[in-house]
């Protein structure tokens, strides 16, 4: 790992900072893949970072469920009063008995595990969740757990405390991230997910306060390089048409047309109360209020031997970056410098550049955060975001597809469970696992950024397919 004072000048000195992007010359930056070697444990440049290689051995997700969902309990289903949604408890235990089962681990072999959440307490008024997820199998009394808390990047943390327990010495390590958010409407959930926010100074922004923090970002981004409703309508309709192909999604039997998502109209509102920036946000650039799980196990080499596997059975967290920025203050509206410093961080980490990334998961948790993501990647240059996803270049069968299931608009956005999706996404793309929405051609670089509150906690990861 870089130290964080050392990131600046490395970024700026990486070719793909306002360099050569995928906007200004697509083939280039794609084409002449130069993925490097990955140090070995006894090569010199072996990082910190790396003192132990890492793995992805497996994993599972739930259902992603919420409004919208044709299974998901609410007043107009024909099952309402009849049955209840699955508890924190049902949906934890659904994503484990996965993990066990894709992976074939002895549960007693594993080490240590983690769980990513954010408001448990306030949404189904639990914490304490490392001891829930020690519950969750008998052989998991008495093993070390812990809950990792980061706001919306929950799921990335418990990631990262996994990779540090293998480099400390455990060889098998269990990844979770939970979050049930449909316990309450949408406007009460606004004041929990406020808790990301420094709730003092900015929770009187809207009731929908994320909402109105990247509405504000909408407005300056297009007070600087111009944006219209079109362009942020090609990043819904991509999110929409990829959750329609995969059966786990939240969204997977909404579709989104691109007449539909354009502009403003009674069944896409621009629901803010804030009258500054009601006109930029509609329903349709907004992530969903999901429920759901997802878990991964984590391997070591010596794991991947203990589990009866190979290394081409695993994808590899070959860089990782985590990246803070102060509760207290505002950084620049028109880019996501945090998420810029992480990412950049794990390709450094990795010993790759943008362009030798075949696949990303991003964090849409509006259009406007995908957008800038892009560029903060370095896969646009700024001000060309929205250009590249009208390219088709991050589309299914692009050259770059990001957030292939959906994303946060259409896979749906359960926030602890987000940060283990991601990677837990790249790993079933890379081993071929996502059925209709699979990117048809091998994939050996991905990338993952995690954002909890607005562009304050960020963690990615470079991960490597081994085929
Ligand atoms: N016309 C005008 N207004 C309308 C309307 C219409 N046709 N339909 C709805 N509205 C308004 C109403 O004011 C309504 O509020 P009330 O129900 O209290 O009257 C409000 O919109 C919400 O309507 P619904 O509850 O019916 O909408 P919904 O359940 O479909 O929710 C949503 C839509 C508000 C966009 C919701 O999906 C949402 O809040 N999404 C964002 C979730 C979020 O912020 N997640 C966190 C992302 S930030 C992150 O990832 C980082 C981190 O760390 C937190």
């Amino acid at each position: 790992m870089l130290p964080q004072n050392g990131v600046e000048a490395l970024c700026q000195a990486l070719p793909f900072r306002g360099g050569a992007s995928l906007c200004r010359q697509p083939e280039p930056a794609l084409a002449s893949p130069s993925v490097k070697p990955v140090p070995t444990e006894d090569s010199e440049e072996f990082s910190m970072a790396l003192a132990r290689r890492a793995f992805i051995a497996g994993g599972a997700h739930t259902q992603y469920l919420g409004k919208g969902h044709p299974d998901f309990i609410w007043k107009r289903h024909p099952d309402f009063g009849k049955r209840e949604n699955p508890t924190l408890e049902d949906t934890l235990q659904e994503a484990v008995d996965g993990c066990l089962a894709d992976t074939g681990v002895n549960p007693a072999d594993i080490d240590r595990l983690y769980i990513g959440n954010f408001v448990g307490e306030l949404f189904v008024n639990q914490g304490h969740l490392g001891s829930a997820l020690a519950g969750t199998h008998p052989d998991f009394a008495f093993k070390p757990a812990a809950r990792l808390e980061g706001a919306c990047a929950s799921g990335g943390l418990a990631l990262l405390a996994g990779l540090d327990a293998i480099a400390a010495g455990a060889d098998l390590v269990l990844v979770a991230g939970v979050e049930i958010q449909t316990t309450a409407s949408a406007r009460t959930g606004g004041d929990y997910l406020a808790r990301a926010s420094h709730y003092r100074r900015q929770r009187s922004l809207d009731d929908f306060t994320f909402p109105a923090m990247f509405a504000r970002r909408i407005k300056a981004y297009g007070e600087r390089y111009g944006l219209t409703d079109e362009d942020l309508a090609h990043f819904a309709v991509k999110a929409y048409a990829n959750a329609n192909l995969n059966p786990l999604a939240h969204m997977h039997s909404k579709t989104c047309t691109f007449e539909h998502a354009k502009s403003a109209h009674d069944r896409n509102p621009n629901f803010l109360g804030n009258e500054e920036f009601r006109p930029y946000l509609k329903v349709t650039d907004c992530s969903q209020v999901s429920d759901g799980a997802s878990v991964l196990l984590l391997a070591s080499e010596a794991g991947i031997a203990k589990l009866g596997r190979t290394l081409s059975d695993t994808v590899e967290i070959a860089g990782r970056g985590h990246a803070v920025d102060s509760l207290y203050t505002d950084g620049d509206m028109t880019e996501l410098t945090t998420v810029r410093h992480a990412t950049h961080q794990a390709m450094v980490d990795a010993g790759i550049s943008v362009g030798d990334l075949d696949i990303a998961e991003v964090h849409d948790c509006f259009t406007i955060a995908e957008l800038m993501s892009y560029e903060a990647i370095g896969l646009a240059d700024k001000g060309q975001g929205a250009a590249l996803a009208a390219s088709g270049a991050t589309a299914l069968d692009g050259k770059v597809p990001v957030n292939t299931g959906g994303g946060l608009i259409g896979f749906g956005h359960p926030v602890g469970a987000t940060g283990v999706k991601q990677p837990l996404e790249l790993f079933r793309q890379m081993k071929g696992r996502c059925g209709d929405y699979q990117v048809g051609r091998p994939l050996t670089w991905g990338l993952t950024s995690n954002m909890g509150g607005d562009d304050k906690t960020v963690v990615s990861f470079a991960v490597r397919n081994h085929q």
